[in-house]
Order: structure tokens, then C-alpha cells, then sequence
């Protein structure tokens, strides 16, 4: 027969200050809803959220985007009804992505006043001052080869035989992503967040926000972004897929995880005001690394193949979705997030707001 004494012995090393079993019972933590409320040591608030938003050129436009159930394409005109909708959801923040009319070498269309997300901006800003707005800051989006930067090609004014051909340009994709950037926080933009990858992008917008009397406005970098095939979904609803090649040449290798404290301790020296990590789910690992190592405001983006998996799992009647969203959501909280872009915002602020 087995002693209790002889339990006493599977007690992890390095715990014998904890009581052990009889006197110690986990379970009873676990009895009832409200001890459980109690000792619950993570919490998901829809204050936590930051809500990505497709917008385009057009007219009362609301085109659903195939992969991503439930998420849409906004022609500007439409933007300020379903600001409405997250406002009175409790969501404080938008990111913004922009399907340009037409996409060019040198992705004008970012750097355009009257480019798509401008619009937008001024729009949300109009119909909700208070609504956080952040703008993604690309050039995949804007781009006719779908590249985050500008490719080095003979036939381009740009051209530079020193550097290889097809190379996305990382130091002129810097000064125009310094210039997209103003004409951004001209139009209200309260938040800048490069995502492209570019060496030296937190310095370069900065430097060229201050330089136009825009020191007031934030940056969230996308520190640690990695390539990933989660992304897929997005790549549709952007229209932004690369035309040729990958992205490895500047996103992050996922088997990487040292690396991404490299890149975000370059982030913070050329100063970044909150940091990222991108995807979530595949990288809590990274999340938590940044988290214990920097005091910043972290976020991480679940992005549109998180969303989708779940999403598809869900139309076949594979999991619960409001349960596995909410897990998601609460791990990566766990994990070490301060905030969450999430496509499952809206509904996630709906099924906290009725207690789940
Ligand atoms: C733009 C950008 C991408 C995402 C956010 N910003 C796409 C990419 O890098 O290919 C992905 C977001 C998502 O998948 O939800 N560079």
C-alpha cells in the first residue's frame, strides 16, 4: 500500500518550502466559478484589443474577404458606421491597411495625401476623435511586385548596379518610408507601425516624423517579425502577395529566436515606443523572451492564418470557437502581450461583455 509519506517523495526539487499533498490541494482553487474568478492570475479585457481594418478606394463597398469569414474590405464612405459599431464595442484601437486603386514601382500610393489610408484616417478621426488610429507603414500593399520595399531592377530610375539585382532596396525604402509616414500623421495617424522588416525603419521614421514637427506621434514596431506562411489569408484580403520570391530576405527566419531580441534591442535604441511580436501563437516562446527582457508595451498580432484556422475549425463543427478564440487570446496575454491585434476582436468584446 502507498503511504502518504511516500507521495511526499514526488515532490519537485527545489519546492519542499511548499506543503505537499494531503495538506496542499490545487483543486480547491478550482471548486466554483467565483474562487476560480478569484485566483485567476491573467485577464483579458477588450481594452486589450487593437482591431485591423481593410480599407479601399470605392463607393459603399463592403467586400468580404474569402479566407478570413467574417472580415471585410471598407470603401472610406462605409468606414464611419462600423467605427461606430467598434466604438460602442469598447475596442480603443484600429490598425490600418490600404488596397491603393493602382500600385507602382516605388509604392506611391503611401506616400500619396490623398492616398486610401489618408483618407481613412481623417474619416475615422472625423467620425471618432478619440478612436486610436495606427497605420500600418508598408509598401507590399502599394507595390506592383508586391515586395515591402523598392526592388532594385535595371530598368528603374532607381537603379543601382552596386547592389544585387532584385534586392529590395532597404535604404531608399527607408526615406520614402520616413516620407509615407508624415503624410500619415498629417492626416491624424496616432500611431506608426512598420512592418516591413527594414534595417534601421525605427530610426528613419523618427527622425523623419520629427523633422516635420510630428514628434508627438508613436511608433509600434513590428520588432520581430517573422516570415510566415500564417499570413497567407492577409496576402488575399491586401492584395499584396509578393509577385515573385519570398519574404526571407527580410522577415525573420522562424527558427530564430535569439535573433529576435537582436532585432528588438536595435527597435528600442532607435526609438521604438512599443514593440511586437508577429505571429502569436507559433512564437510565445519569442513573446515571453521580450517580455521579461524589456519594460516597453508589448503587443502581438494574431494574425489573419490564426484567425482562419480557427475560423475553418469552427464552420466544421471542430471547436467551439468562442472557447478556443478566448484561449488563444488569454495565452497570449499569459505569454507576456499587453495588447492584441486580433481579426476576433469585435467578438471577443462581445462575449466579454456578456460575462464568458
Ligand atoms: C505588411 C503586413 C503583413 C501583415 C501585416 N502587415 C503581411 C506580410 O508581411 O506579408 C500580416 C497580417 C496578417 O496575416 O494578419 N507587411
Amino acid at each position: 500500500m502507498t503511504t502518504i509519506q511516500d507521495k511526499r517523495s514526488f515532490a519537485p526539487a527545489g519546492d519542499t518550502s511548499l506543503a505537499q499533498f494531503p495538506i496542499a490541494r490545487p483543486r480547491r482553487l478550482r471548486l466554483s466559478a467565483g474562487i476560480r474568478r478569484l485566483a485567476r492570475e491573467t485577464t483579458l479585457s477588450v481594452t486589450d484589443f487593437i482591431y485591423p481594418l481593410f480599407v479601399r478606394y470605392g463607393k459603399d463597398e463592403r467586400r468580404p474577404i474569402g479566407s478570413m469569414s467574417g472580415q471585410y474590405q471598407w470603401s472610406v464612405d462605409r468606414l464611419p458606421d462600423e467605427i461606430g459599431k467598434i466604438v460602442a464595442l469598447g475596442i480603443p484601437a484600429v490598425m490600418l491597411f490600404g488596397v491603393p486603386a493602382t500600385k507602382d514601382a516605388t509604392g506611391s500610393g503611401n506616400y500619396d495625401p490623398e492616398g486610401v489610408v489618408p483618407q481613412a484616417i481623417r474619416a475615422i478621426k472625423a467620425a471618432a476623435p478619440e478612436m486610436v488610429v495606427i497605420s500600418d507603414m508598408c509598401f507590399c500593399e502599394y507595390t506592383d511586385h508586391g515586395h515591402c520595399g523598392i526592388i532594385n531592377t535595371p530598368d528603374a530610375p532607381h537603379y543601382t548596379p552596386r547592389l544585387p539585382e532584385g534586392y529590395v532596396m532597404n535604404d531608399l525604402t527607408l526615406e520614402l518610408l520616413a516620407r509615407a509616414s508624415v503624410t500619415h500623421a498629417e492626416a491624424g495617424a496616432d500611431i506608426i507601425a512598420p512592418s516591413g522588416m527594414m534595417d534601421g525603419m525605427v530610426g528613419a521614421i523618427r527622425a523623419g516624423l520629427n523633422a516635420s514637427g510630428f514628434e508627438y506621434v508613436a511608433i509600434l514596431s513590428y520588432a520581430a517579425k517573422y516570415a510566415s506562411g500564417f499570413y497567407g489569408p492577409f496576402r488575399e484580403a491586401a492584395e499584396s502577395p509578393p509577385q515573385f520570391g519570398d519574404r526571407s530576405q527580410y522577415q525573420m527566419d522562424p527558427a530564430n529566436r535569439r535573433e529576435a531580441l537582436r532585432e528588438v534591442a536595435l527597435d528600442v535604441a532607435e526609438g521604438a515606443d512599443m514593440l511586437m511580436v508577429k505571429p502569436a501563437l507559433p512564437y510565445l516562446d519569442v513573446l515571453s523572451a521580450v517580455r521579461q527582457a524589456y519594460d516597453l508595451p508589448l503587443a502581438a498580432y494574431q494574425v489573419s492564418g490564426e484567425y482562419a484556422m480557427l475560423m475553418a475549425a469552427a464552420a466544421n463543427g471542430w471547436l467551439d470557437l468562442r472557447r478556443c478564440a478566448l484561449e488563444s487570446l488569454i495565452g497570449i496575454k499569459r505569454a507576456g502581450a499587453d495588447m492584441i491585434l486580433t481579426y476576433f476582436a469585435k467578438d471577443a468584446a462581445a462575449w466579454l461583455a456578456k460575462g464568458v
